[in-house]
């Protein structure tokens, strides 16, 4: 039976290749296309793809270029793709496709451009870009690659673009070593954006010499370790450096005075150490970070009155002391001044002849004695912490207190159009009712600090919209809205783009337009510098009249057939792949793989009761060979598949990608941990996969999905402030096991909405130890690990000093229980989910003023009793400083308090707690098809999770 199936395969596969080796490209794109969902309908109409598909162009027959910006792709990138060998354009950005780079990538000689922006791609980034000898622009940013930086990049020295930033790689920067190349060899390149990754040890000396034409330099946010080279200064060309928040030691290099074109310096939250750098050379410096350093007390500089272009000066926390020179507030454009944390002392004096951009001031906590002006201004000054603010009386000095955070956002003035009352779409600057294409630009170092300047943000909407008629693109007219620095402080702005003379953008419309911004086609001034576009999906046709229902039916169709075609092509793949395990495996029978194969005996599997052993074999078979309608999510490990086994048991199937499998011994110390770990507000593990290279951890499956979901209304029924209560104590309860009672004690580190499942009955479980850790040794109070989690809702703490506490799963938790209260993301739009709480909070006020952030669906039905103490204990998890916040058995006791108040049990089995779930389960297996009370209209079942 088996071998016939191989048989078959082997047949299938044989003959794929055949119609592959050709240079057939239609074959080639057709195979692509099946591995994708929500492709253009209108490569359904002809199987050649030079036919016109929208997104696709070609040459003599062969495919040139594919740019699909947007288009809502889901899916995997076939390896496939390397037959494509005309191809000179790959952009995909923007669109949800998964899993890994394929190495067959390298055979693109002649691609010029690879930009996969925003996608979900996983795994190594492959050794074989090194041979894209043509390319000129890479951009991979934002997507969860992981593993280190090719050195064969250095290979690439048409490069002029390398964005590699917002992703998980590791390691060090690779630089030439003998043969080896490395990114010293990129004579070409204008930019290095690698921020946003745990790339760790030194800055290599050998990256930086006179012969690189280096523009921008971004290392922020990783793992950098050791000083900061002095062939920094050798880079001339240098105009934006980032190098903040890492942990780079030692003096700064005083030939940093040679970058004489730099704009932008940010050398914040590091450890350097030695006296303030002298920047008296940076005559053309407009920003400048040192914040939250460790250098020696140092006097007031010198340069702080020679930086004539400076718009901002950030040296908060840098050990300064004495007095401010008056001629500092007399730099022609400065705009904000954050000196706070230092020990300036004497007078403030803000002088005369102040710059007329002058915003704000802030010199909290140093020990100023004084403050003159001697002009009526604007300025917001700070001198909260001063010796002038402890006098008594002088609390009722304006600069005595926090100046309130009233700034009106910059929004591209609509008023003219108030008459416009779209009933379709939205209204445009030029007073049109139509469908934007929205995204955010993001600006990792713009020049300025003062958001509320409108003249700015005008004049980078007159060079969009002259940008856009020179080119022809179809786009009518632009809005920008909500500019605000995110936690990155890079700057944020909330785009939209009209589409010209139609109600919406056609897809090669939108595509030529999504590539100007991946490909940075369009370039802003200096003032705002590079940036990067993240798009939402452009929806081309919500609400469009007619033509919907035979356009689902095609796509059905496209992706029923795609999936058994790729299916195909998958076990093709793995045919082979096991082929080569074999091979490997008779050569490696000491590994401590060998122990642990399922297949060599039950005897090999100690310590792990009640956990069950899966072959490969099984686990495929109960996914459909992980198909791809099986598949229920993706994490930094892999994908999630449900499956069902022989007896009838739903699974959740969580399979680490190749290349993110640990080592066995590690997995089998996991595995160990998880069987022994067992709570009600747990999800069990059932079992594990360790056979055939593949390391799958087997749970049980929960119906209800995530509470992020069900937070969205994706679920299908309705939170109300009851509920939210339980699955908050539920989730605090599970969090407590894991820290006072798992033996040893384990920290989750991803603590979020997105791992927190709801059963049947709504009863919350913790989802996903993958991630976590134990911390051994019960006298340990903290692990020293590589940061992993998730944005938004890290620990600042851990963030910073990558030492994992109990603690960094508290302010996690905290922000669950702000998502709870409000529905929002924990960084939406660029603002950060505790900063907006916090800043809309007003204590006096019932509800604490916070009805606006309220999710408006909490309380239709009950009353928010309790909510304000709910805020309270939200607000200590995430408190900066770990030893601050309260323990989950005091978040769980706090919780049961504020359910008692409101006269709810919190020991109650959930189904006591209201007639409803009795109700609903009656004359239904589900006990809310039935709900309409709770229930959106139409689709009761969370879509993806419970099709039957
Ligand atoms: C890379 O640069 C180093 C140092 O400049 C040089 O010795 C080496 O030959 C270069 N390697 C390649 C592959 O260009
Ligand atoms: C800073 O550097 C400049 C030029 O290199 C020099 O003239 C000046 O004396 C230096 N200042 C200090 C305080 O070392
Ligand atoms: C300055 O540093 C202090 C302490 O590190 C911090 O609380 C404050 O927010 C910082 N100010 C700015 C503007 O970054
Ligand atoms: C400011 O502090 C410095 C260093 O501690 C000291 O020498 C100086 O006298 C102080 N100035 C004033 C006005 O207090």
């Amino acid at each position: 039976m088996g071998s016939r199936i191989h048989q078959l395969v082997l047949f299938l596969f044989i003959h794929f290749s055949f119609s592959i080796a050709q240079n057939d490209d239609g074959s080639v794109m057709r195979v692509l296309k099946d591995s994708w969902r929500n492709t253009p309908p209108n490569w359904e109409d002809n199987p050649d793809p030079c036919s016109g598909w929208d997104g696709i162009r070609c040459r003599d027959s062969r495919i040139i270029s594919i740019i699909l910006t947007s288009m809502g792709v889901t899916g995997t990138l076939s390896g496939d793709v390397g037959q494509l060998t005309e191809l000179e354009i790959l952009d995909l950005s923007y669109n949800r496709l998964t899993g890994p780079l394929s190495p067959r990538i390298g055979n693109l000689r002649k691609l010029r451009n690879l930009q996969l922006v925003d996608c979900d791609f996983s795994g190594p980034l492959p050794e074989t870009l090194g041979s894209l000898e043509s390319l000129t622009f890479l951009s991979l940013n934002l997507n969860g690659f992981t593993g280190p930086i090719p050195p064969s990049i250095g290979n690439l020295t048409n490069l002029y673009w390398l964005d590699l930033a917002d992703n998980r790689l590791t390691g060090s920067i690779p630089v030439s070593s003998g043969n080896t190349p490395g990114l010293d060899n990129l004579t070409n390149a204008l930019h290095f954006h690698l921020g946003g990754n745990r790339l760790s040890g030194d800055i290599p000396e050998r990256i930086f010499h006179s012969n690189l034409d280096l523009i921008h330099l971004l290392l922020e946010n990783n793992q950098l370790t050791g000083t900061i080279p002095d062939t920094l200064g050798l880079v001339k060309s240098l105009e934006v450096v980032r190098l903040d928040r890492n942990s780079l030691t030692g003096n700064v290099p005083s030939n940093i005075n040679n970058l004489t074109n730099l704009f932008e310096l940010y050398l914040s939250n590091n450890l350097l150490t030695g006296q303030v750098p002298n920047l008296t050379g940076l005559d053309a410096l407009f920003y400048l970070d040192l914040s939250n350093n460790t250098f020696d007390l140092s006097d007031v500089p010198s340069w702080f009155t020679t930086l004539q272009s400076l718009t901002t000066l950030n040296m908060n926390s840098t050990s300064l002391v004495g007095q401010l020179p008056a001629e500092l507030f007399s730099i022609p454009q400065l705009q904000n001044v954050d000196l706070s944390g230092n020990r300036l002392n004497g007078t403030l004096d803000i002088g005369s002849s102040q710059s007329d951009q002058l915003q704000q001031v802030d010199l909290q906590n140093n020990q100023i004695a004084d403050f003159r002006q001697r002009r009526q201004s604007t300025i917001a000054v700070i001198l909260v912490g001063n010796p002038i603010c402890m006098e008594t009386g002088a609390t009722s000095d304006p600069f005595c207190s926090l100046p309130p955070n009233n700034d009106t956002p910059y929004s591209t003035q609509l008023e003219k159009c108030t008459s416009i009352d779209c009933r379709r779409g939205q209204a445009s600057p030029n007073c049109r009712c139509a469908f934007p294409y929205t995204g955010n630009l993001v600006f990792r170092a713009p020049s300025f600090s003062d958001l509320g300047n409108r003249a700015i943000y005008e004049a980078l909407r007159g060079q969009m919209i002259d940008y856009f008629r020179e080119t022809q693109l179809p786009v009518d007219s632009v809005s920008l809205r909500n500019p605000s620095k995110n936690l990155d402080g890079y700057l944020v702005i909330t785009l939209q783009l009209f589409p010209f003379a139609d109600e919406r953008f056609n897809r090669t419309g939108l595509v030529d337009v999504g590539f100007s911004l991946s490909n940075q086609t369009f370039k802003p001034n200096d003032t705002f510098g590079t940036y990067y576009f993240q798009a939402e999906n452009y929806d081309f046709s919500a609400g469009a009249s007619g033509g919907k229902s035979s356009n689902t039916g095609a796509i059905v169709g496209a992706v029923v057939g795609g999936c058994v075609l790729a299916a195909l092509v998958i076990v093709a793949g793995l045919y082979v792949f096991r082929k080569k395990d074999q091979a490997d495996r008779t050569t490696h029978e000491s590994s401590p793989f060998a122990l642990w194969d399922a297949n060599n005996g039950s005897g090999a599997v100690p310590q792990v009761k009640g956990t069950k052993a899966f072959s490969f074999e099984e686990l495929s078979k109960c996914t459909n060979n992980f198909s791809e309608f099986n598949n229920i999510g993706t994490g930094g490990y892999g994908m999630v598949y449900k499956g069902s086994l022989p007896d009838g048991q739903l699974v959740a199937i969580k399979r680490a990608t190749r290349g993110s499998t640990q080592g066995g011994l590690e997995f089998k110390t996991e595995i160990e941990l998880l069987s022994r770990v067992h709570h009600r507000n747990l999800v069990s593990l059932i079992g594990f996969c360790f056979d055939q290279g593949e390391q799958m951890l087997v749970y049980e499956y929960i119906v209800n999905g995530t509470v992020k979901d069900s937070l969205s209304g994706r679920s299908g029924f309705r939170l109300d402030w009851v509920r939210r209560l339980r699955i908050a104590l539920g989730a605090a309860r599970g969090l407590q096991y894991l820290h006072d009672l798992a033996d040893p004690p384990i920290i989750h580190r991803d603590v979020k909405t997105n791992n927190i499942l709801l059963d049947e009955r709504l009863v919350a479980k913790v989802a996903d130890f993958g991630l976590s850790k134990s911390l051994g040794d019960a006298n340990r109070t903290h692990v020293t690990t590589q940061v992993k989690g998730t944005m938004g809702y890290m620990d600042p703490e851990y963030y910073m000093t990558n030492q994992l506490t109990e603690k960094s799963d508290v302010y996690s938790f905290g922000v669950v229980l702000l998502e709870l209260i409000t529905a929002r993301n924990p960084i939406e739009k660029g603002k950060y989910i505790v900063r907006e709480v916090k800043q809309a909070m007003d204590k006096s006020k019932e509800l604490y003023n916070l009805q606006d952030i309220l999710d408006p669906t909490i309380g239709l039905t009950t009353q928010l009793k309790g909510l304000e103490r709910f805020v309270d204990i939200a607000l200590r998890c995430v408190e900066e400083i770990g030893d601050r916040r309260p323990t989950m058995s005091e978040v769980v006791k706090e919780i049961e308090s504020i359910m008692e108040l409101a006269g709810l049990n919190p020991n109650a089995e959930s189904t006591s707690n209201s007639a409803a779930y009795n109700n609903a389960s009656k004359g239904s297996e589900h006990p809310y098809t039935n709900d309409s009370l709770f229930a959106y209209s139409g689709d009761h079942f969370p879509a993806k999770l419970d099709p039957k």
